[in-house]
């Protein structure tokens, strides 16, 4: 592994090092979005590339497909895949539970929708995003852009009946103007510091007009992959109620780093 690599991102390529081991040919894969998921598509563009390995990925964003086009990975639509074997993705938090909040990078739209048609998500990150309550990340909601400042009130008026610590709401912004999604939509933030009952917040807020999806993946997650900066990777299996210890060896002439640069 390169030396010039920070901790983190060491720790991200582990994790997804030790999540493409689980891909098997055949598969119909979900591919997340984000810094770890860029990996992910690294590490599993060099098992297509050096094995022979037959997948078929569904991006969760625009993002991923450029990367997975470019670096050799069979992509499809979930309308064509239909159903997923497995959905690899990052997140910005993760509980005991493997409830997590997602977003950050403004995908959580079509990464709920893909998690949710696989038979299993695992999810890669680092010892960083391990939180004991959720909503220390502000946890982003996509919201159509008609009538989006009345949304955001009807946000704000329903936070104030939930059990959370901050009601700020901010509408993300992408340099002068609003962020906009792959599907045109824009993205609030809530700042809520703690979340409560994140079942409850989830249910709630998706019953205001206009709110299209929020970023907590309740009952979602399988599998976290935990990576570490040298090389240790903890499997947390919430099915199984186990978690095992793993170390991903590598070499600085790995194939996977000589596409840096995303
Ligand atoms: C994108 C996401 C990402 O998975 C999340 O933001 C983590 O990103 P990174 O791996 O870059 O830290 O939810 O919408």
């Amino acid at each position: 592994m390169p030396a010039d690599l920070s901790p983190i991102d060491k720790a991200k390529f582990v994790a997804a090092r030790r999540a493409v081991a689980l891909v098997e040919d055949g598969m119909k894969l979900g591919l997340g979005t984000g810094s770890t998921a860029a990996w992910m598509v690294r590490c599993l563009a060099e098992r297509v590339r050096e094995e022979g390995l037959r997948v078929t990925g569904v991006p969760t964003s625009s993002r991923t497909a450029d990367l997975a086009r470019q670096l050799g990975i069979r992509i499809t639509s979930l309308d064509d895949a239909k159903w997923l074997d497995l959905t690899i993705d990052g997140a910005d938090e993760f509980d005991a539970n493997l409830n997590l909040i997602k977003g950050g990078g403004g995908a959580l739209l079509q990464e709920k929708i893909v998690a949710t048609a696989s038979d299993q998500m695992v999810v890669i990150t680092d010892a960083a995003k391990e939180v004991v309550a959720l909503g220390a990340f502000p946890l982003p909601i996509e919201v159509i852009p008609f009538g989006w400042q009345t949304t955001r009130t009807l946000v704000e008026e329903t936070l104030g009946s939930l059990d959370v610590l901050g009601r700020e709401v901010t509408l993300r912004m992408n340099g002068e103007r609003a962020f906009v999604t792959d599907e045109g939509n824009y993205i609030l933030d809530l700042h809520l510091g703690r979340i409560g009952n994140p079942r409850q917040l989830s249910l709630i807020v998706n019953q205001i007009p206009g709110v299209v999806e929020n970023g907590l993946f309740i009952d979602i997650c399988d599998i976290v992959v935990v990576g570490h900066g040298d090389g240790r990777v903890d499997v947390r299996d919430i099915n199984a109620g186990t978690v095992s210890h793993d170390r991903v060896e590598f070499a600085e002439t790995e194939n996977v780093f000589r596409d840096l640069g995303d």
